[in-house]
C-alpha cells in the first residue's frame, strides 16, 4: 500500500466509524440513561453507558463468563446464555479455555487466577459458581461461592453513564469455622474479543524519568507489570491500554483500565493458547498472604476499565472526564490549581525564615498564589541524614517558630503550603531513638536504608495515631492550605514483627489501608487543606491516591524537554488537571540542558503551573517574562486542567517536535502548545490542524508566545482552524509557543454539513 493509499484508506475508515457513530446514536436513542439490565431467563448481565456495552453471564456450569465489551449495541440486541468454550485437547480442557469473569484457582485453572486461597487442612482448591445477583443503582452486584466450602465472592460492576467507564472489585468473605489464607485477589479479569492483532502500551519509568510509554504486539504468553515495592512505583504505573491493528491516537478500538491501589500491584495481560486476551489486575501476589479469620473478609482495589473506539486521544479524554467527575476530591468539579512556588530546587535543605520571606515576596510579584516550603523546616534536618519523623518546627532556622513566615506570605496574598513526608523516619531522629520497633523490619534482621531512611509500620495503629495527632496538630497551630505529602524509598524487609508470623503478611494490605484512612481523615478534620501526593517525583500515582490528594508532583526531572516526553506518557493515563509541572533553572540539575524561560514556562503551563527557580537568580527581564506568562496561564489553566486534551504531535519516538492542544469542555476556548526540539535541514514545521473545535463558530487567534506564519488570519472558523490548520513559525534549538483560540459570541457560521 502506498502512503496515499493508506492515506485514503484511512480516511475511509475514519468516514466509516462517523457513520457507524452517528447510526449507534440514532438506534440507541441516548445510551448514555441505560441502566445496568439482567436477562433472567438467559442469565446475562449487561451494562451499557456512553457508547460502551458490557455484558456476560451465567453459564450452565454456574461459572461467570464474559460475553461482550465493545461498541454499544442495540438495546434489543440479546445474548444468549453463554456456553463455555469446546475443549480443544485434553491440554486445553473447557475449563482453560473459557473467557471467566473470576476465576478461582481451582477445578484445573491453570490461567492466571483471580482468586487463589490455601484452607488450613492443605486443601487450595476453590471453584465460585454464581449464587444470586441484584441491580443496585447503577451497578450489578453478583455473589459467588465456593462448589463446597463456605468462601463466598461478592462482585461489584459499576459503569459511569457519563463515560462508560466500568468500575470492578471484588469482596472475598470467609464465612467457613476456621481461617482461610488468601494467597491472590485480584479486582477483575478482563477478556477482550479474540484476536491477533492486539497491542498492549503501559507506562515504565526510573526516578526523574517516569511515565515512559512502551508499546507492543501481544503475543502468546504473559507479559507482566507490577511494583513490589509497597508503593504504585517509579518503574510501573498501574495503567494499561490494549489496542488493535490499526489503532491511531485518534482512530481505532482501545480498551484501557487503571488500578486503584498505592501499594504492590500487578496486572496480568495474558494471550492464552486459543487467542484469549486477558487481563488480571489486582494485588501483587509477590509474597502476598492475607489470612482471614471466621467473619473476616478482604476487599480487593478497584480496577476502572473503559473503552474507546478514538484511539489513544479518545481513551485518554475519556479517562481524564472519569478522573475529574468520580474520582477527584472536589470531583465532579474539582478546583483549577493554584500556581505555587516551591523552594526545594531553590534552597535545598537551606531554608529559614529569611531566605524564604525573599522567596516568597519575589514569588508575589509575579503572580504565585501558593507558597510551599520544602524540606528541612524541621528538626535536626540539615540534610537527607537526620531528622525526619522529628516534626517539630527548627529553632535554629525559624526562632520564632513557621508564625512569621506564614503571616508574609498571607499578607502578599497567597495561601502557605508546606511539605512532610509523613511515613518515613531517618534512624538519626528522636522519634526512632524512642520507637526503633516502629518501622517495617524482621526481627533480628538487618534494616536496609534508602536515602538514610526507614519505613515506618502504618499499618501499626500506634503509628497511625502518632502521625494522625502529629498531622493534626501542624495542621491545627499553622494556617497552612497545601501539604506537599512525600514518600521517598521503596520498602525492604517487610516484616511486622508486632503480630503473629501468619499475619505479618497484611502488612501489603493494611499499611495502604490506614495511609488511605490517615488522608482521609485529616481532609475530614481540614476541609480547606489541599494535598500533592509525591514519591520522589511521580512515585505514587494512581487512581487510588487521587481520590484524596488534589495534585501529584510528576516527576523530580524538571528539564523541560524531558518533560515533554513525560507529559506526553502521563496524559495517556491521568488528567492535566493533577499534573504539577515546575519552572526550574538553566542549566537544569538533570542535565545541564540550557532553555529559555519563555520555553521553560511553556513546557509547564500544560499542566498545574509552579515556580521552582531560585528567583534571586533572575533579572528584571525574566520577572517581566514570569508575570507575563503566570497571567496568561491563569487566563487559560481552565481549558488546559480540565478540557479536552488532543496530543496533535507527540513526542515520543524521538520526535523533533511535538504540539498539545487543550479545547475547553464547552467548546468557548482552545490552548494550543507545539515545540520544536532541534531544526534540522531547513525542515519547516507542518501546519497544524486543530481537531475539538466546535466547526460553526469562529475563533480569533491570539499568541501567547511565538508567532504564527505571516498571513494567518487573526479569526476563522472552527472548520478552518481544524482543515487548514496554523502555520507555527519556529526555527532553531528548544523553541516554543503557545497560542489562545477565543470563539466569538455571535450566531454558528453557516457551514455546510
Ligand atoms: C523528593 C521530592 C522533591 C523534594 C525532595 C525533598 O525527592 O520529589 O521534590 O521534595 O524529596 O527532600
Amino acid at each position: 500500500m502506498s502512503n496515499i493509499d493508506r492515506d485514503i484508506d484511512r480516511r475511509r475508515r475514519a468516514v466509516c466509524m462517523q457513520l457507524l457513530g452517528g447510526l449507534a446514536g440514532i438506534a440507541l436513542g441516548g445510551s448514555a440513561r441505560a441502566r445496568p439490565s439482567v436477562d433472567e431467563a438467559a442469565k446475562v448481565f449487561r451494562l451499557d453507558g456512553a457508547g460502551v456495552t458490557y455484558a456476560f453471564g451465567v453459564n450452565k456450569d454456574g461459572q461467570l463468563q464474559s460475553l461482550y465489551w465493545g461498541s454499544a449495541l442495540a438495546p434489543e440486541d440479546r445474548f444468549p446464555t453463554p456456553v463455555p468454550v469446546w475443549e480443544n485437547s485434553s491440554n486445553e480442557t473447557s475449563t482453560v479455555v473459557t473467557p471467566h469473569e473470576f476465576p478461582g484457582f481451582g477445578g484445573g485453572v491453570t490461567m492466571e487466577p483471580s482468586l487463589k486461597v490455601t484452607f488450613p487442612d492443605g486443601v487450595r482448591d476453590l471453584v465460585l459458581k454464581h449464587v444470586d445477583h441484584r441491580v443496585e443503582g447503577d451497578r450489578i452486584v453478583i455473589r459467588l461461592k465456593d462448589v463446597s466450602r463456605a468462601v463466598h465472592v461478592t462482585l461489584t460492576y459499576a459503569m459511569d453513564a457519563a463515560t462508560g467507564i466500568l468500575a470492578r472489585s471484588a469482596v472475598v468473605e470467609n464465612r467457613t469455622g476456621n481461617w482461610i489464607q488468601v494467597d491472590q485477589l485480584a479486582a477483575a479479569s478482563l477478556n477482550l474479543p479474540y484476536g491477533d492483532d492486539y497491542r498492549l502500551s503501559y507506562l515504565t519509568g526510573r526516578w526523574a524519568g517516569e511515565f515512559a510509554l512502551q508499546t507492543h504486539d501481544i503475543v502468546p504468553g504473559s507479559i507482566v507489570i507490577e511494583s513490589r515495592k509497597g508503593v504504585t512505583s517509579h518503574q510501573a504505573n498501574p495503567w494499561i491500554a490494549i489496542s488493535r491493528g490499526n489503532t491511531e491516537e485518534e482512530s481505532g478500538p482501545v480498551w484501557f483500565g487503571a488500578l486503584g491501589w498505592s501499594g504492590s500491584w500487578r496486572i496480568h495481560v495474558d494471550m492464552e493458547s486459543l487467542g484469549n486476551i486477558r487481563a488480571t489486575a489486582g494485588y501483587n501476589p509477590f509474597d502476598f498472604a492475607y489470612r482471614l479469620k471466621p467473619g473476616e473478609s478482604l476487599a480487593s482495589p478497584v480496577f476502572h476499565a473503559g473503552y474507546s473506539e478514538e484511539g489513544f486521544g479518545g481513551a485518554s479524554r475519556l479517562f481524564h472526564r472519569y478522573q475529574r467527575e468520580k474520582i477527584l476530591p472536589g470531583a465532579p468539579a474539582p478546583k483549577v490549581r493554584p500556581v505555587l512556588y516551591n523552594s526545594w530546587e531553590a534552597t535545598l535543605f537551606s531554608v529559614d525564615e529569611a531566605g524564604q520571606t525573599a522567596l516568597a515576596e519575589k514569588a508575589a510579584s509575579i503572580g504565585v498564589e501558593r507558597f510551599v516550603m520544602d524540606d528541612g523546616w524541621f528538626g535536626a534536618r540539615n540534610d537527607d541524614k537526620a531528622g525526619l519523623g522529628d516534626w517539630v518546627v527548627n529553632r535554629k532556622k525559624f526562632p520564632n517558630g513557621l508564625a512569621p513566615l506564614i503571616r508574609r506570605v498571607r499578607e502578599l496574598g497567597m495561601e502557605f503550603g508546606l511539605w512532610v513526608e509523613p511515613e518515613m523516619v531517618n534512624p538519626d531522629s528522636d522519634l526512632y531513638r524512642a520507637h526503633p520497633d516502629w518501622v517495617i523490619h524482621f526481627q533480628g534482621r538487618p534494616r536496609s536504608e534508602a536515602r538514610n531512611q526507614l519505613v515506618l509500620n502504618l499499618a501499626r495503629k500506634d503509628v497511625y495515631e502518632h502521625l494522625l495527632a502529629m498531622l493534626d496538630r501542624l495542621l491545627k497551630d499553622h494556617d497552612i492550605a497545601f501539604l506537599k505529602w512525600d514518600h521517598n524509598r521503596a520498602w525492604s524487609e517487610p516484616g511486622w514483627p508486632q503480630v503473629a508470623p501468619a499475619e505479618q503478611q497484611r502488612l501489603y494490605v493494611a499499611y495502604v489501608q490506614n495511609l488511605y484512612k490517615l488522608l482521609a481523615e485529616l481532609r475530614r478534620r481540614h476541609p480547606n487543606v489541599e494535598i500533592e501526593s509525591c514519591a520522589s517525583g511521580g512515585g505514587r500515582v494512581d487512581l487510588g491516591i487521587m481520590a484524596l490528594t488534589d495534585q501529584v508532583w510528576t516527576s523530580d526531572n524538571t528539564d523541560p524537554l524531558d518533560r515533554l516526553l513525560i507529559q506526553d506518557g502521563f496524559t495517556r493515563a491521568y488528567t492535566p488537571q493533577i499534573m504539577m509541572a515546575w519552572v526550574t533553572e538553566a542549566p537544569n540539575f538533570v542535565n545541564k540542558r540550557v532553555t529559555s524561560l519563555e520555553y521553560r514556562f511553556l513546557s509547564a503551563m500544560q499542566g498545574g503551573l509552579g515556580i521552582g527557580a531560585n528567583l534571586n537568580h533572575w533579572k528584571e527581564a525574566d520577572f517581566a517574562t514570569a508575570k507575563r506568562l503566570v497571567a496568561e496561564y491563569k487566563a487559560t489553566r481552565k481549558t488546559v486542567l480540565q478540557g479536552n486534551l488532543y496530543r496533535l504531535v507527540s513526542p515520543q519516538h524521538r520526535s523533533g517536535r511535538s504540539a498539545t492542544l487543550s479545547v475547553a469542555q464547552d467548546g468557548s476556548q482552545a490552548v494550543l502548545f507545539a515545540f520544536l526540539h532541534a531544526s534540522g535541514m531547513r525542515d519547516p514545521l507542518p501546519r497544524i490542524q486543530l481537531r475539538g473545535l466546535d466547526p460553526k463558530r469562529t475563533y480569533a487567534l491570539r499568541a501567547i508566545a511565538g508567532t504564527a506564519a505571516p498571513r494567518t488570519p487573526r479569526q476563522a472558523s472552527g472548520a478552518y482552524w481544524m482543515g487548514h490548520g496554523v502555520q507555527v513559525v519556529l526555527a532553531g534549538d528548544f523553541q516554543a509557543a503557545a497560542f489562545v483560540l477565543d470563539a466569538a459570541a455571535g450566531p454558528a457560521l453557516a457551514i455546510p454539513g
